[in-house]
C-alpha cells in the first residue's frame, strides 16, 4: 500500500493526488472563511484548487482578499483563477494576477444563466472571445462546464480557439437548474435533467483524441469515481459540491477526515486493480456498460476501446 503513488504533475507542479477542489466561492467574508478552510486542506493534501468566479472582486476591488487568501494559505500550490468565458481579456489577466494563478478557468454555464431571472441572455461572440483570451493569457486556459457536460462538438470548437485543457463538468452532481428552481428560476420544470453525464462527456472528448488534458468533474464523490475517471483517460478529477456540503454541514475536521479516507480508499482501489500509479491505472481495462455505453454507441463512439488492456 505504501508504494502506491497517487502523485501527478499538473501545470508544472506536483500534486500529491490528482484532485482539484473545484471553483466554489469568494467575495463575502463567509466566502473568505470557506476559501481559507478549503485552501488549508488543499495545502495539507497536496491538491489543486480553483477559486469561485472572481468577477465580483474585479467590479469591487476591496473583495479580492477573499480570493487571495487561497494563495496566501498555499504559496506553492496549484491555484486556478475563475471567470466567465464572456469576460474581457483585461479582466482575465487581472483575475490571474489577483491570486498568482497557475491556470485560468473560463466557465461555461449557459443553461444556468438562462434559468436565472437576472442571468445573461447574449452569448454571441463567445468563441472569438475565448480565442483572444487564450492568445493573451500568460497561463494555460481551462474551458470549464459547471454541470451540463461538454459535447464533442463544443470541445472541438474550443480546441480550435486554442483551449488545451478541459474541465468537462458533466451532469450527475451539482444541478444548477434544480438550484435555480429553488430561487424561482425559469428552467427547472421539465428541463432540470438537461445535460450530458460526466462519463458520457468524458468519453466524447477523449474519443476526439486531441492533444488535450481533461479534468473529469460533475458528481465525483468517491474513490471509485476518481479511479474510473483517471483510468478512462482524465488527468485529474474536480470535486465541488460534495466537499462544500461536508464543510458547511459537518465542519472542517470532518472534511479533513473524509479527504484522508478518500486517499486511503483511492490507494486501495489502485492496489486492488494492480496499478502502482496514475499512469498504470490508465492501462487497465475500463468496462463501460448501461446508459453510458448506449450513449457512446449512439454517438458513433465504440465503448470497447476503453476495455482493452
Ligand atoms: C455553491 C457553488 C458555487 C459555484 N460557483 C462556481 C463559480 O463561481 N465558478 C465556476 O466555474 N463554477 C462554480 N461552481 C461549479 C463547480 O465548480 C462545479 O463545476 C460543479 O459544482 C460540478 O461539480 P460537482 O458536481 O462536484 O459539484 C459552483 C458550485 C457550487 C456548488
Amino acid at each position: 500500500m505504501d508504494d502506491i503513488d497517487l502523485s501527478y504533475s499538473f501545470l508544472g507542479k506536483k500534486l500529491a493526488c490528482p484532485v482539484i477542489i473545484n471553483a466554489l466561492t469568494g467575495g463575502t467574508d463567509e466566502a473568505a472563511e470557506i476559501n481559507r478552510g478549503l485552501a488549508s486542506l488543499a495545502h495539507k493534501y497536496g491538491l489543486a484548487m480553483a477559486v469561485g468566479s472572481q468577477t465580483i472582486a474585479l467590479e469591487r476591488p476591496g473583495l479580492d482578499k477573499s480570493f487571495a487568501v487561497v494563495r496566501d494559505m498555499n504559496p506553492e500550490g496549484v491555484i486556478l483563477a475563475n471567470v466567465s468565458a464572456n469576460s474581457s481579456v483585461e479582466d482575465c489577466l487581472a483575475a490571474v494576477d489577483m491570486i498568482a494563478a497557475d491556470g485560468l478557468q473560463l466557465h461555461f454555464n449557459v443553461p444556468q444563466e438562462l434559468a436565472m431571472n437576472e442571468g445573461d441572455r447574449n452569448f454571441r461572440g463567445i468563441l472569438e472571445n475565448v480565442g483572444l483570451i487564450t492568445q493573451a493569457c500568460p497561463v494555460p486556459v481551462i474551458a470549464k462546464e459547471v454541470g451540463f457536460g461538454f459535447s464533442q462538438e463544443s470541445a472541438l470548437k474550443l480546441f480550435n480557439c486554442g483551449v488545451r485543457i478541459f474541465d468537462n463538468g458533466g451532469k450527475g452532481g451539482t444541478n444548477f437548474l434544480a438550484i435555480e428552481g429553488h430561487r424561482g428560476g425559469r428552467l427547472s420544470q421539465g428541463l432540470s435533467n438537461w445535460g450530458i453525464s460526466t462519463a458520457a462527456s468524458l468519453g466524447e472528448i477523449l474519443a476526439l483524441k486531441l492533444p488535450v488534458q481533461i479534468i473529469a468533474s460533475g458528481g465525483i464523490r468517491q474513490a471509485s469515481d476518481l479511479a474510473k475517471a483517471i483510468a478512462m483517460g482524465a488527468e485529474l478529477v474536480g470535486i465541488g459540491g460534495f466537499f462544500l456540503k461536508i464543510l458547511l454541514q459537518e465542519g472542517i475536521q470532518e472534511l479533513d477526515q473524509r479527504l484522508d479516507q478518500l486517499f486511503y480508499q483511492t490507494k486501495a482501489v489502485f492496489l486492488m486493480a494492480g496499478a502502482a500509479d496514475c499512469m498504470e491505472i490508465k492501462k487497465k481495462p475500463v468496462i463501460i456498460l448501461g446508459r453510458t455505453a448506449e450513449w457512446l454507441k449512439t454517438r458513433g463512439i465504440d465503448p470497447v476501446q476503453w476495455c482493452r488492456s
